[in-house]
């Protein structure tokens, strides 16, 4: 038993070392109770954090925390775009488990895909803005009033492709996933003299629900055909190690910047064709 305690605690700080972590991380990570954001919490837990699990989906945000141990994993029923929720997600970590160190800015919506300016009606918009927008800045807000006093702390959003190109998804999700950068830079700028960095992570396509049901996909679909690097295709997985190294201080001196997962998506201009894939196939 007390071998078996003994290893246990060894392998955790073996993990926690390896990657930059050396103390017991707090995290708030919304829209975790599904998917990506599942995915990050379960994969800060696996070294050594404790996470409040903040989503809209309460009973599964509870199982989520039942399987990974009540003891470092905690469900909060929030709404992002809900200011009071938030606020008070950001005061549960506080008294939970004593601190916030990362706030991770996950949940994001899609709204319906019409093609048509002109068939969107505003309703649809504002509540995507609200969602994918006006929630991160009210995660960053009461993330930065607990950070503050602190003088440290690692804010990352949760960006897309779309937070760089246009054409990819609606003009609602295009504008929030945009306007986060903008977000980002301007909070980095502020809160830097205190120690706190302010960062983005912009995936490319992985197969959730939020994707799928927008594009009206079975299952993976496509979206390899679209992908600038062949061979390999992006997984929640490497969305987690991204959030990791960005909540760690291996990123001790990134803060503003737009960390894009995207293989190259969002850099490189295919149409030209000066190098053409035909001669791969
Ligand atoms: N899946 C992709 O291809 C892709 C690509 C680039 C970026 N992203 C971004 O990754 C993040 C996660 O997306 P996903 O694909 O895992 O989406 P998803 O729809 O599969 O999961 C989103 C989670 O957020 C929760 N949520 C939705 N609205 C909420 C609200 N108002 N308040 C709190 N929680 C809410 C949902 O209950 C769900 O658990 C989003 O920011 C999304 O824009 C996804």
């Amino acid at each position: 038993m007390f071998i078996d305690s003994f290893k246990c605690a060894f392998v955790c700080i073996y993990v926690c070392e390896c990657i930059g972590w050396k103390e017991r991380y707090v995290a708030l990570i919304t829209g975790a109770a599904s998917s990506i954001g599942e995915c990050i919490a379960r994969h800060f837990c696996k070294h050594g954090a404790k996470v409040i699990i903040a989503d809209i989906q309460h009973q599964l945000a509870h199982s989520v925390c039942q399987d990974i141990g009540p003891a470092v994993a905690h469900p909060v029923y929030c709404d992002v775009s809900n200011e009071s929720h938030v606020e008070n997600a950001v005061n549960v970590a506080v008294s939970k488990f004593g601190t916030l160190d990362i706030m991770i800015n996950n949940a994001a919506i899609a709204d319906p895909n019409k093609p048509n300016i002109v068939d969107n009606n505003v309703a649809d918009f504002e509540r995507g803005l609200s969602v994918n927008l006006t929630g991160v800045f009210l995660g960053t807000k009461h993330a930065a009033r607990v950070m503050i006093p602190n003088k440290k702390g690692s804010i990352i959003s949760v960006g897309s492709v779309s937070s760089s190109v246009g054409g990819v998804a609606s003009h609602a999700y295009t504008s929030a996933k945009h306007g986060i950068i903008g977000l980002t830079k301007n909070v980095a700028a502020e809160l830097g003299p205190y120690g706190i960095r302010v960062n983005c992570l912009s995936p490319y396509f992985i197969a959730t629900p939020l994707a799928l049901n927008f594009f009206k996909l079975e299952n993976g679909g496509q979206s390899g055909v679209y992908s600038n690097l062949k061979k390999v295709a992006l997984q929640q997985e490497d969305v987690a190690e991204a959030a990791i190294y960005l909540g760690s201080d291996e990123s001790k001196y990134m803060s503003g910047h737009n960390l894009a997962l995207d293989g190259g998506f969002t850099t490189i201009n295919p149409a030209f064709g000066l190098f053409s894939r035909s001669k791969l196939d």
